[in-house]
């Protein structure tokens, strides 16, 4: 089966929509994703949006903090665009629908996270993503050129590695024409066609024990891109939540930055604060400094879990500025007005992904990429706080603008083959996937966690390799299913980032290890990219 549009998108979060809304103004749009159309990253995103919004806010302001959170990696033209854009696209938002939270006077409600040194966060009470979600949800089902096929995961993006008889080429002259997606309900693999295909796939929290993202993110987009040769950047920069629900059956549930924002302060078991040790800002340091203090505390005390307070403030204004959190943290019988939360860290967000440009095309013509799959430059070696949101909807109008520029040149797709699963078997041997997702998380969380060292990624590299070679035997004899496509995208992404970190013999940001503690400027002021060798 063959679907063919001028555009193809993958992926349904605040990306993949804003995308999508962009590009239907100037032609057809098929958009695939794997779960339901809400299910993404951003339907979990508690904290807001990172705006100047105030008068007592300067561009400039908002523009360092992102800066030195970024520890001298960000890429100063990529932070000054979404940051000067930051307020036009919060608008644009309003205008879709998005009720964002204000005071009784009618401005904005703006919170503080970690390293912001202005209140600028735009929210909608703690369910930011939710809302967000649902706004672009209704405008996408009022655009009739856009399709949304639901239970559809992307496989492969097809490249010149899939026509007949492929010519010898360079990975500078790869192109894109789509991609190969198992439609999982149906369980055919469809070749979607497009002129231009835009990634928006999402991050890749699952390859980690414990995280806050949800089942979804599997890092699909940047092993795709990476099987396919496009360069991928900063893996090595995972981003660990410093606070989330420690409880045996909370899955993670992120409590988001903005609670310490409201003066929440962190606590070890006996009670005392500790974040002063760390850092001037305290409890509102940036996201690295935070995980990492913990960590420290956490080993140094032998204890599970560290304790953010917040209950000497008003119940009524944590219940109405909280209600998510307070009714989520009931379930488990901690009542957030009453007690401290238990909390651990847990992974969060990925800094590096797919590179790209200012105008969000990757290494691949008529490939682009948009949202967490992507390393636009802005985050460097640390997101500060809630400038994600605001980075995939400024790249998102981007990665439109680039299409509609490829549509116009008249992209010719050459003759694609369908989909050859000739000499694969339905495995009745699916205990396989469930253990080898289970070994790659535990690896990767005990070997490559915020603490690092040489012996610990060559030794989780050694063994991710062994295990990736399985998967891939594996999955070269079997019948494709959502979780194998899954699962071998969680061996690439591993392998991704160890290779990554390994690469980079010194501590910055979020990537710390035990053999090189200081950043080591004369070497190492710089991305780290990696990129498979040409077909
Ligand atoms: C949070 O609410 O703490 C998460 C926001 C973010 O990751 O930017």
């Amino acid at each position: 089966m063959k679907i063919e549009s001028d555009f193809l998108v993958i992926g349904s979060g605040i990306g993949g929509l804003s995308c999508a809304l962009h590009l239907a103004k100037q032609g057809n749009v098929s958009l695939v994703t794997k779960k339901e159309k809400a299910d993404s990253n951003t339907n979990y995103a508690q904290g807001g949006i990172a705006a100047v919004l105030s008068e007592t806010d300067t561009f400039e302001q908002h523009i360092k903090d992102t800066l030195e959170a970024g520890a001298g990696l960000c890429h100063r033209d990529a932070v000054e665009k979404i940051v000067r854009e930051g307020p036009q696209h919060i608008h644009h938002l309003e205008e879709i629908g998005v009720n964002f939270t204000k005071k009784k006077t009618g401005v904005y409600d703006l919170a503080r996270e970690g390293g912001h040194k202005a209140y600028r966060i735009v929210h909608v009470k703690d369910h930011t993503g939710r809302d967000l979600e649902k706004a672009l949800l209704n405008a996408v089902k009022a655009e009739s050129r856009i399709k949304v096929y639901e239970n559809h995961i992307a496989i492969d993006l097809i490249t010149e590695h899939h026509i007949f008889e492929p010519q010898p080429r360079d990975q500078a002259s790869l192109h894109c024409w789509g991609a190969y997606v198992l439609d999982s309900k149906a369980e055919v693999v469809v070749r979607f066609l497009a002129k231009a295909t835009i990634l928006s796939t999402g991050g890749c929290g699952q390859v980690y024990l414990h995280t806050t993202n949800p089942d979804i993110a599997s890092g699909d987009g940047i092993a795709m891109s990476y099987r396919a040769g496009a360069r991928i950047a900063n893996m090595e920069f995972m981003q660990f939540h410093p606070t989330t629900l420690y409880h045996p059956d909370a899955n993670s549930f992120l409590i988001s930055e903005a609670v310490r924002g409201y003066g929440a302060r962190l606590l070890t078991r006996s009670g005392e604060e500790f974040m002063q040790g760390y850092h001037p800002m305290a409890s509102l340091a940036p996201r690295d400094v935070v995980a990492r203090a913990i960590d420290n505390e956490l080993k140094k005390r032998g204890d599970s879990c560290v304790y953010l307070d917040i209950s000497f403030k008003d119940p009524e204004s944590v219940r109405s500025r909280f209600p998510n959190i307070y009714e989520n943290c009931l379930k488990y019988k901690i009542d957030i007005t009453k007690e401290p939360i238990p909390v651990v860290p847990a992974a969060h967000y990925s800094c590096g992904g797919v590179r790209t440009g200012l105008d969000s095309a990757t290494s691949i013509s008529g490939l682009l990429a948009c949202g967490e799959v992507a390393c636009t430059g802005v985050h460097g070696a640390n997101r500060l706080a809630s400038n994600s949101l605001l980075e995939a909807v400024v790249f998102a109008r981007e990665a439109a603008t680039k299409a509609v520029e490829l549509l116009r040149t008249n992209v010719q797709i050459p003759n694609i083959p369908p989909w050859d699963d000739t000499g694969t078997f339905n495995s009745e041997e699916w205990v396989l996937i469930s253990h080898d997702k289970k070994e790659i998380q535990t690896l990767m969380s005990d070997y490559v966690g915020i603490v690092r060292s040489n012996l610990r990624l060559e030794r989780a590299l050694s063994r991710m390799r062994l295990i990736g070679q399985e998967i891939e035997n594996f999955y070269k004899r079997t019948k494709v299913t959502e979780e194998l496509v899954e699962l071998r995208n969680l061996a690439t992404i591993a392998q991704l980032i160890i290779s990554c970190a390994l690469l980079r013999k010194e501590s910055r940001g979020l990537h710390f290890t035990t053999d090189y503690q200081k950043p080591n400027d004369d070497k190492f002021l710089k991305d780290t990219s990696i990129q498979k060798s040409a077909i």
